[in-house]
């Protein structure tokens, strides 16, 4: 059984066949011949934490595809009276569901889990702690692809909150594999990663040095539900330093495009000009988290034996 936890496990052509179709269902994610793909398939989306946009796009994705959609929330379900997720994730198997979109506010859950049971159903990791969010990750190289044209030879900047962030880990892991070469990340020290992640270009404090010749740049919230005993600067001194306003932009090459995975903490890491400026990709990244969630189901489903090209 295939499951989607991060990109470690799969190979390049993998890696290569997900980008290509989520650009692929872009073009028309609402063409009425997918909805025949994933016919009498049901996805269960099991969410431990707080979404909007992640959760609504699986569910969008998966009924673009004709599948059948069924939302578990942690609260109103069995999980408060304290039932484990190895035991919630068997009790969905039983009822037929083919595959299971978890969040969960614990780091490597599911690695951990699939590590010693074999459960035998696709499980999507739709964000572990501070661990991975590959579906993200997917969706910021299509829409990286789909302004820019080319992913091989970019120079992308990731800056905010990188130590708690399972975003930027995961674009850490597949970025450098589409050909992204020079990426750096900025943030306070407190905020950054012990050690240089491997991959990285420059890891630095100093936000103008970073965004210095940057054709993108990846801005983060503060995970402020992650972080415990840490000594943060005022959100003054936060904005002041590595906040992306109008004149912070201007260090990087002209035109540089902007990311970011919402929810937006405006005019802490962003100002709302450059929020909804014309350098700003926050919409697109919305509207390309549904094709990329259709190509993940896609691969998930036909690799348990379903055919669908
Ligand atoms: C991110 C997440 O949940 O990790 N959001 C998202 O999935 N769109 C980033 C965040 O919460 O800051």
């Amino acid at each position: 059984m295939l499951h989607f936890l991060d990109f470690n496990n799969l190979s390049d052509a993998r890696i290569q066949a997900l980008l290509k179709q989520t650009l692929a269902y872009s073009q028309q994610p609402d063409n009425p011949s997918y909805r025949q793909l994933l016919k009498g398939k049901i996805v269960a989306n099991l969410f431990y934490e707080a979404s909007t946009r992640t959760r609504v796009s699986f569910e969008v994705a998966a009924r673009r595809l004709g599948a059948d959609v069924i939302n578990i929330a942690a609260t109103g379900s069995s999980i408060e009276k304290g039932e484990s997720l190895r035991d919630t994730l068997e009790t969905l198997r039983a009822m037929g569901v083919d595959a299971i979109v978890v969040r969960h506010p614990q780091t490597e859950v599911l690695h951990r889990l699939l590590a010693k049971h074999d459960l035998d159903i696709a499980i999507v990791n739709a964000g572990d702690g501070c661990g991975q969010h590959p579906s993200q990750a997917l969706l910021d190289a299509a829409t990286l692809h789909s302004s820019i044209g080319r992913l091989a030879g970019l120079k992308l900047v990731i800056a905010g909150d990188i130590k708690h962030s399972r975003v930027a880990r995961s674009n850490l892991q597949l970025l450098p594999r589409l050909g992204v070469e020079d990426i750096r990340l900025v943030g306070p020290r407190q905020l950054l990663p012990e050690v240089c992640p491997e991959n990285v270009s420059l890891m630095t404090e100093d936000f103008a040095e970073a965004l210095s010749g940057a054709d993108a740049v990846m801005m983060l919230r503060i995970q402020h539900e992650r972080i415990d005993g840490l000594e943060l600067p005022s959100v003054a001194d936060y904005h002041q330093r590595w906040g992306l306003n109008e004149s912070s932009l201007k260090w990087a090459k002209p035109g540089c495009v902007v990311l970011h995975p919402g929810p937006v903490n405006r005019e802490v890491e962003m100002s709302n000009a450059v929020a909804d400026g014309p350098q700003s990709l926050m919409r697109e990244q919305v509207a390309m988290g549904v094709p990329a969630r259709m190509a993940i189901f896609q691969l998930l489903l036909q690799s348990s034996g379903v055919k669908i090209d």
